[in-house]
C-alpha cells in the first residue's frame, strides 16, 4: 500500500480521508491540521493520528507522498517542500495561483523525481472520458467552441472572512472554485490559451469577492472557451464541445456532493442524437489512484504537466484580465 498523509481537514481533506480508507491502492495514516483540536472526533473514527506541522510527515520516512488540501497560496510552496523531502505530491486545485509559480513547483518534482497529480477530478467521469474520446477521435470534426457551466449557491452561507472569499486566495469570485475545473477541461480540449477576457460583477449576494463570472477564452489552436461560473444560483453543471461535424454534452444531475450521475448527449450531422446516462463514479477515487500508478511508475498520470502550466497560465491571465476589464495575453 502507498501511504499518504493528507494535509488541511477542512471540508475536502474530511472528503477524501474516508475516500482513501476504501482504497486497495492507497492508506492514511496521517494527518496534518493547524488546527488539531477541530478535528480530534474525526481523527478517531477514521482512526488516523494528527500532527500540527507539515514538516514532521516529510521526515516521516513511511510516508510515500502528500495529499494538500490547504488554502490556494500555500500549494506552491509546500509542493516544492514536498519534493525536496522526495514526497509524490498530489495536491489539490489551483496549482498554483501564477505561472511562474507552477514552473517552479513542477521543476522541483521533475529535479525530485516525484510525481505530481491535481485535484482535476472531472476528467475522471466516465462521460467527461467518453466525450474526450469523441473529440480526440474527429467524430464531430475540428472542435470549435466549449461552452461550459459549473455554478452553485453553497458559499452563500460562508462567514465573510473565510479564505475562499478573499480576493488575495480567490480572485475573479468563482474562479478557484468551480471555473477552474472548466478551465482545464477547455485546455483538455484545445491545449494552450492564447488570450482571454473575464469579468466578475457581485450582482446577487453579499460575496464581495463575485458572485458572477463569464470567460471568454480564446485558444492558440483557434478554438474558443465560453465559461461561466455563478455562485449565486442553485447548482448547473454542463460542458459541451461544438464541432464541424456535430456536437458532445456532458450534465451533471445534481452536485458532484451528492451525485445522481450525468446525462451525456452527442448529436452527429445527419445522425439520431444519442442520449446515455451515466450512473455516479468513484472519479475523486479514480484520480488518486492514478497519483498513485504514477507514483509507483505502473502508468504515466493521465494530466500531462504541459496542460497543468497551460492552465495556470490561463488562470493568470484570467486574474489580470477580471482584474483589469481588459484582454490579457496569455504568457507562454
Ligand atoms: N477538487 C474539488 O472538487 C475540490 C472541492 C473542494 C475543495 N477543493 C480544494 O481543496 C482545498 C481546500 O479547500 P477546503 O474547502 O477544504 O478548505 P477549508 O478551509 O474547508 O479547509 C482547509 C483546511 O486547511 C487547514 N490548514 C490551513 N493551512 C494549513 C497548513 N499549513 N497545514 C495544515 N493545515 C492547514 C485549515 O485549518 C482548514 O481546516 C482547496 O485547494 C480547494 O480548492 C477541491
Amino acid at each position: 500500500m502507498f501511504n499518504v498523509a493528507v494535509v488541511g481537514m477542512g471540508w475536502w481533506g474530511k472528503i477524501i480521508v474516508p475516500l482513501l480508507k476504501t482504497s486497495k491502492k492507497i492508506s492514511v495514516s496521517t494527518v496534518v491540521e493547524i488546527n488539531a483540536a477541530g478535528i480530534a472526533d474525526f481523527a478517531k473514527e477514521h482512526g488516523v493520528k494528527v500532527v500540527t506541522g507539515f514538516d514532521e510527515v516529510l521526515k516521516d520516512p513511511s510516508i510515500q507522498g502528500v495529499v494538500l488540501c490547504t488554502p490556494h497560496t500555500q500549494h506552491t510552496e509546500q509542493i516544492i517542500a514536498a519534493a525536496k523531502a522526495g514526497k509524490h505530491v498530489f495536491c489539490e486545485k489551483p496549482l498554483s495561483m501564477t505561472r511562474a509559480d507552477v514552473l517552479r513547483a513542477i521543476k522541483a518534482v521533475n529535479d525530485n523525481k516525484v510525481a505530481l497529480a491535481v485535484g482535476h477530478e472531472r476528467r475522471f467521469e466516465p462521460p467527461i472520458i467518453e466525450l474526450m474520446k469523441v473529440v480526440k477521435s474527429g467524430e464531430i470534426g475540428v472542435p470549435l467552441q466549449v461552452e461550459a457551466n459549473f455554478s452553485q449557491d453553497k458559499f452563500l452561507t460562508l462567514a465573510a472572512d473565510n479564505w475562499r472569499l478573499s480576493g488575495k486566495e480567490a480572485p475573479a469570485g468563482p474562479m478557484t472554485a468551480t471555473g477552474i475545473h472548466l478551465l482545464d477541461l477547455s485546455v483538455g480540449v484545445f491545449g494552450e490559451a492564447e488570450r482571454v477576457f473575464a469579468s466578475v460583477k457581485q450582482l446577487g449576494s453579499q460575496l464581495v469577492n463575485g458572485d458572477t463570472l463569464a470567460i471568454l477564452a480564446s485558444f492558440k489552436n483557434g478554438g474558443h472557451a465560453l465559461i461561466s461560473a455563478i455562485l449565486a444560483t442553485p447548482f448547473e453543471g454542463r460542458f459541451a464541445v461544438y464541432g464541424s461535424k456535430g456536437w458532445v454534452e456532458v450534465r451533471d444531475k445534481t452536485h458532484p456532493e451528492k451525485p445522481t450521475g450525468w446525462t451525456f448527449t452527442k448529436v452527429v450531422r445527419d445522425k439520431e442524437r444519442e442520449t446515455r446516462e451515466y450512473p455516479p463514479a468513484p472519479n475523486v477515487l479514480a484520480n488518486l489512484e492514478a497519483f498513485v500508478d504514477a507514483a509507483e511508475g505502473r502508468a504515466p498520470y493521465p494530466v500531462p504537466q504541459s496542460q497543468m502550466i497551460a492552465n495556470i497560465s490561463a488562470l493568470e491571465a484570467i486574474f489580470k484580465s477580471a482584474a483589469s476589464a481588459q484582454i490579457v495575453n496569455v504568457e507562454s
